[in-house]
């Protein structure tokens, strides 16, 4: 799995000035070619992708646009209530027959000459296909079956649901590893899913800055006010990190304290406001949970597709969908738990304010990636330091004072591109 592939690899010049991954030359966050065998290496081939959660399409025919990597697909409920993931593009000439986000369909019919399809991916019918008063049609050789939808390969978890251009992938949970499992399954234990809301953001950035932002414990504390103020994450905390043996995807797992002042990771740290307070504490504080007595923050990272979150009392998916090197979009899924109680609900609700677009956390993390991506694609020759928590290319760590996970990524990284 993940073997070189030959073409990718054809004159390529590596941008890395040296061996391992302390350093991160900056043509990876702009370069077009590059970008092109990200899609092909991590997006297209070798990997599971995030496409939905099954909770948005509960019944039979509805269906969900989206995409994996820059490639339009649709994830549909089958009327036998298994999940397809389908190609959004017509075998005939290939448009992209769906242009709606969400919605309930019996077949899908391309607008341009009316091909239909089953929600299997089947071709149902074509138009004009013995010909219109003993003239044109299709020839005899002509047969629907050869021109189904091409379907995906399809895993549902727990409630959520992967998809694979790769008939060949691995297996999702030896895609995931056994390391990752265990605090992936805590999230997704088997309690049906209900859905709470998203948001949608366009960050002008390169899609692999949101995965290194989660696989970056060291910013939390620093850079996000109510994080290092009310304790909600920050290096004074017991914690653990946790990245798969092939460096790829990773977890950030810390238990919260109550914030305040401590010398060693506020003093002069210009985001710690000690005056500040909340009028309601329900905005941060955690409760209800069966997983409670453990990490009241998990925040996964599946590589290359979504990042999964776990705050406190608030859960969501946030899907990564590159556009070119230089931006990406960002879909937040909100969700809960079938058996949440209303007040649970509404806790939930209320916390997801801190995620987000413009949410009191994450709205600067949408900010410093456009800063990261503003100055890294004007200087192409320089590159990043990725220092801190010794000179490991990626493992395991009792703390968060590392960044080991962000050079995880990067051994994988060159590893499957070649450079
Ligand atoms: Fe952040």
């Amino acid at each position: 799995m993940n073997q070189p592939i030959e073409w990718l690899h054809r004159g390529a010049q590596s941008p890395f000035s040296q061996p391992g991954t302390q350093r991160i030359p900056n043509a990876i966050y702009s370069d077009q070619a590059l970008h092109e065998r990200e899609l092909e290496a991590f997006f297209y081939r070798g990997h599971w992708c995030y496409v939905a959660l099954e909770c948005e399409i509960p019944n039979a025919g509805d269906f969900k646009a989206t995409m994996i990597g820059e490639r339009p697909v649709i994830v549909v409920r089958d009327r036998d209530g298994s999940i397809n993931v389908l190609e959004n593009r017509c075998a005939h000439r290939g448009a992209k027959f769906c242009q709606k986000e969400f919605g309930n369909a019996k077949v899908f019919v391309c607008p341009y000459h009316q091909w239909g399809y089953r929600l299997n991916g089947e071709l149902a019918g074509v138009p004009m296909k013995n010909g219109v008063g003993g003239n044109g049609g299709m020839p005899d050789s002509f047969k629907l079956e050869d021109h189904n939808l091409q379907r995906l390969k399809c895993h549902v978890h727990n409630g959520i649901v992967f998809a694979s251009f790769d008939e060949n992938v691995e297996p999702f949970e030896q895609f995931l590893s056994a390391e990752l499992l265990p605090y992936f399954n805590r999230t997704f234990d088997g309690r049906k899913l209900t859905l709470l809301g998203y948001n949608r953001q366009r960050i002008r950035g390169n899609w692999k800055l949101m995965q290194e932002n989660i696989k970056d414990p060291y910013h939390p504390g620093l850079l996000h006010v109510f994080f290092v103020t009310f304790g909600l994450w920050r290096a004074d905390q017991k914690s653990e990190l946790r990245i798969d043996p092939r460096g790829r995807h990773a977890q950030m797992i810390s238990t919260r304290n109550s914030g305040g002042e401590n010398k060693e990771v506020t003093a002069g740290v210009t985001s710690f406001k000690q005056s500040l307070k909340l009028e309601d504490p329900r905005l941060i504080d955690v409760e209800g949970e069966p997983w409670w007595g453990g990490p009241t923050a998990v925040m996964q990272t599946v590589f290359p597709s979504v990042i999964i979150q776990q705050q406190v009392n608030s859960l969501s998916t946030r899907q990564i969908i590159p556009r070119g090197p230089a931006e990406f979009d960002f879909v937040w899924t909100h969700f809960g738990f079938a058996d949440d109680t209303p007040e649970m609900t509404e806790r939930r609700l209320k916390q997801a304010n801190l995620f987000g677009p413009a949410g009191l956390v994450s709205l600067d993390d949408g900010e410093v990636i456009e800063y990261c991506q503003s100055a890294t694609s004007a200087y192409p020759s320089g590159e990043c330091v990725v220092d801190l928590g010794g000179v490991d290319n990626g493992v395991n760590s009792p703390h968060m004072v590392t960044e080991t996970l962000i050079r995880g990524m990067y051994r994988y990284y060159r590893e499957t591109l070649g450079l």
